[in-house]
């Protein structure tokens, strides 16, 4: 019997190596690598000469914002622009309304996510307060982890007390679940933006001066002490500030359990950004910061103080991103369509490897999540989760086209080179040539398999 599908003549790539190879794929699933002589027959092929083969990008931070905010996305936008991105997982944040804050809620975003997704997709329970004798359950109703906000402003997620932090962390050791935080600390925000607003500041260097690299390095070296001190696992989100870099290295080197996340608004954007797209437009928590801190932040990706590449996506509409007053404007960017190629970009400049690539946007995140080796990966057993790239394809981002109903993009007009040009989940192909082609409902729920 012929098997479904192999993709013939490209070039495989893990963290480790470049080889030219085929996958067989069966059932949704990798059956067999190797070449095309040694495998099956199969009733499809894939012609993927002159093209890379990488295991689909898992995002672990975007925010599809249903249930409550479908006029900046919703799961079928989406997931169609992160298809198109090259992305086959993401993990979506629990800052929606209702919050993802209970069973129900956490049932109810499978159900919503579960009808619309053309990709494979996990949800963040929150930690709360109020939802500590609820961790379990969220994660027994099918949360794939759980999202802390120790810096946090909005009442619908609010950070909780540092009592409530270490039991959360404490309960988390005991479950052996990594938890992803948003390492600000919120009475320094709070007291800051207070004292701005109150003195009559309304522009984007206000922001800034509220989000104080202080109140990251702060929160990132707590999380790490309280991580230390209970064995939980944690994911520091969007690390924005080469301050955090030594203390997150020096927790790493005491062997707490952490990885880090940054994302290609850090790596590739300053204030200068802010004459080109507007200095409010360039809003997001934490902050794009002064110039500075994009070399220190890739060294870090580079040497492995950073593990991951998410994106924190987060759609808003243009007109919510080009209000005059700073604290009106909306804060954070889609991310999913256009990562991929951003950072293909850099391996076309030379700065890594298309391996350091696969590394940190594939494998890290699925280990780090206990997805591994079933996601990230080309191997014998995993899913067929598959992004076709051709690295030489130069292209330019146009904003208005992205699939994301909040397209805002900070990266309009840039010029790359490398490109997703087909990805494939669990063996379907859901996007080509920039416009996805397949039908909402085909995403499923990821597990942990370990953590
Ligand atoms: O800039 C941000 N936007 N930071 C966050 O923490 C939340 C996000 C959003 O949901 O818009
Ligand atoms: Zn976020």
């Amino acid at each position: 019997m012929p098997i479904d599908l192999v993709i013939d003549g490209g070039k495989l790539v893990s963290p480790d190596a470049i080889v030219d190879g085929a996958i067989a794929i069966d059932g949704g699933q990798i059956v067999a690598v190797g070449t095309l002589a040694g495998l099956p027959s199969a009733r499809q092929t894939i012609d993927a000469k002159g093209l890379h083969v990488l295991p689909g990008a898992i995002d672990v931070h975007v925010h599809f914002r249903q249930p409550g905010y479908d006029h900046k996305e919703t799961w079928s936008s989406g997931t169609a622009a992160a298809a198109v991105g090259g992305v086959t997982t993401v993990f979506d944040m629990p800052n929606t309304n209702p919050p993802t804050a209970t069973v129900e809620a956490v049932k109810e975003k499978l159900a919503i996510a579960g009808a619309q997704a053309i990709i494979d997709f996990g949800v963040y329970g929150l930690i709360g307060e109020h939802t500590l004798d609820k961790l379990e359950g969220m994660l027994a109703a099918g949360a794939i982890s759980h999202k802390l906000y120790m810096g946090s402003e909005n009442p619908l997620v609010p950070c909780p007390s540092d009592g409530a932090i270490l039991e959360a962390f404490e309960t988390l050791a005991r479950l052996g679940v990594r938890c992803t935080v948003h390492a600000e600390n919120t009475p320094v925000l709070q007291w800051r933006g207070h004292q701005l607003m109150r003195s009559g500041r309304t522009d984007a260097g206000a922001h800034i001066e509220q989000h104080t690299d202080v109140a990251t390095v702060e929160a990132v070296s707590r999380t790490a002490i309280f991580a230390e001190w209970t064995g939980a696992k944690v994911h520091i989100a969007h690390e924005s500030s080469r301050h955090s870099l030594p203390h997150i290295r020096f927790a790493k080197s005491r062997g707490v359990d952490l990885t880090v996340e940054t994302c290609p608004h850090y790596l590739f954007l300053s204030t200068d950004d802010g004459a080109r797209v507007g200095d409010n437009f360039l809003r997001v928590k934490p902050p794009v910061r002064e110039p500075g801190h994009c070399e220190p932040l890739w060294t870090a990706l580079l040497d492995g103080t950073i593990d991951i590449i998410s994106t924190d996506h987060a759609p808003h509409l243009p007109e919510e991103k080009r209000r005059g007053v700073i604290w009106d404007c909306a804060p954070g960017f889609p991310g999913v369509e256009t990562s991929m190629r951003l950072m293909l970009n850099e391996v076309a400049r030379g700065r890594w490897q298309i391996t350091d690539y696969v590394r940190a946007a594939c494998a890290a995140p699925a280990k780090a999540f206990g997805l591994w080796p079933r996601k990230g990966s080309l191997e014998i057993g995993a899913d067929a989760d598959i992004v076709l790239v051709d690295t030489q394809r130069r292209s330019q981002i146009t904003a208005a086209k992205l699939h994301s109903r909040g397209n805002a993009s900070p990266f309009d007009g840039y010029e790359t080179v490398g490109l997703p040009i087909r990805t494939l989940v669990r063996g379907k192909t859901v996007a080509v040539d920039g416009s996805p082609v397949c039908e909402g409902g085909w995403g499923k729920p990821v597990t942990r398999s370990s953590s």
